[in-house]
């Protein structure tokens, strides 16, 4: 019996020995792949990384082109706007101001800045607005893409009344060859409170009083702006 029973056990041990070493070796290999397949993928997000970066300097390279291109195309009529300042549009011309907010004879809500370059806080304000919601497709400082119209010239050639309906209703374009939208944000708060703000900003960068990039120089928030922002907020 005994020698039946040991070799039984040595038959079984020899038979699960293989097995497990078999086992091992799989697990082994699956840790192997595992952590092939983490450097790969580590790879990869570098690559997409990279990729993304190659990217915004690309497009930040190309605005650049094209805002330098339409600088030097602008040159002469730029110059001409300057020396006639003094009858500038009237949706531009400052008649009247109330609670740090600046309007057209017309009621038309503008910009202004001082002489020593303040702008007032609606500007400001506009240009933090514009950049959180709208510059994805309209391109920074409201220069445009190859996707979205430049909303600088927009506000200085559309009426402000047109101006909002397509920002509250949206518009499409839907042919053979494009299909471009612009969303509607009526039921967006973080665009319809700051309508005003964000077309006084485009304006100011329609005429180039606000240059690109953050104003450096601002008006303090009144009262009157930060109630009302509270009443339409919520
Ligand atoms: C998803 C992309 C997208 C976003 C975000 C977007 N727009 Fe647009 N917008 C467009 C496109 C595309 C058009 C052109 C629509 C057309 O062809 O009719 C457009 C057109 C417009 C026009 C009409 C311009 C003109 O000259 O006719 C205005 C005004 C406008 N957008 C304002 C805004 C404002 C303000 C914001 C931010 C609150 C904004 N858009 C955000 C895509 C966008």
């Amino acid at each position: 019996m005994k020698p039946l029973f040991l070799s039984a056990a040595a038959a079984l041990m020899f038979a699960t020995a293989p097995l497990a070493v078999m086992a091992n070796e799989t697990i082994t290999k699956a840790e192997e792949m595992l952590a092939k397949a983490k450097e790969m993928r580590a790879e990869a997000d570098a690559l997409a990384e990279k990729a993304q970066s190659m990217l915004e300097t690309a497009k930040a390279e190309a605005a650049e082109t094209a805002a330098t291109a339409k600088a030097e195309e602008n040159d002469e009529p730029k110059e001409e706007t300057a020396e006639t300042e003094s009858d500038a549009p009237d949706n531009i011309k400052v008649a009247y101001e109330e609670d740090g907010k600046y309007f057209t004879e017309d009621d038309i809500p503008t910009y202004n800045v001082a002489d020593d370059g303040t702008i007032d806080w609606y500007s400001f304000s506009g240009f933090r607005r514009y950049h959180s919601e709208c510059h994805v497709c309209h391109g920074p400082d409201g220069e445009g893409s190859t996707y979205a119209p430049a909303l600088k010239n927009s506000a200085l050639e559309m009426d402000y009344y047109d101006f909002v309906d397509v920002i509250t209703n949206g518009r499409k374009h839907v042919g053979a060859s494009e299909n471009s939208v612009m969303p509607a944000f009526g039921t967006n708060n973080n665009v319809m409170c700051y309508l005003d703000d964000i077309y006084v900003y485009l304006k100011a960068r329609g005429t180039e009083a606000v240059g690109r990039g953050r104003p450096p120089k601002k008006e303090k928030k009144s009262k009157a702006y930060v109630e009302n922002e509270d009443a339409c907020m919520g």
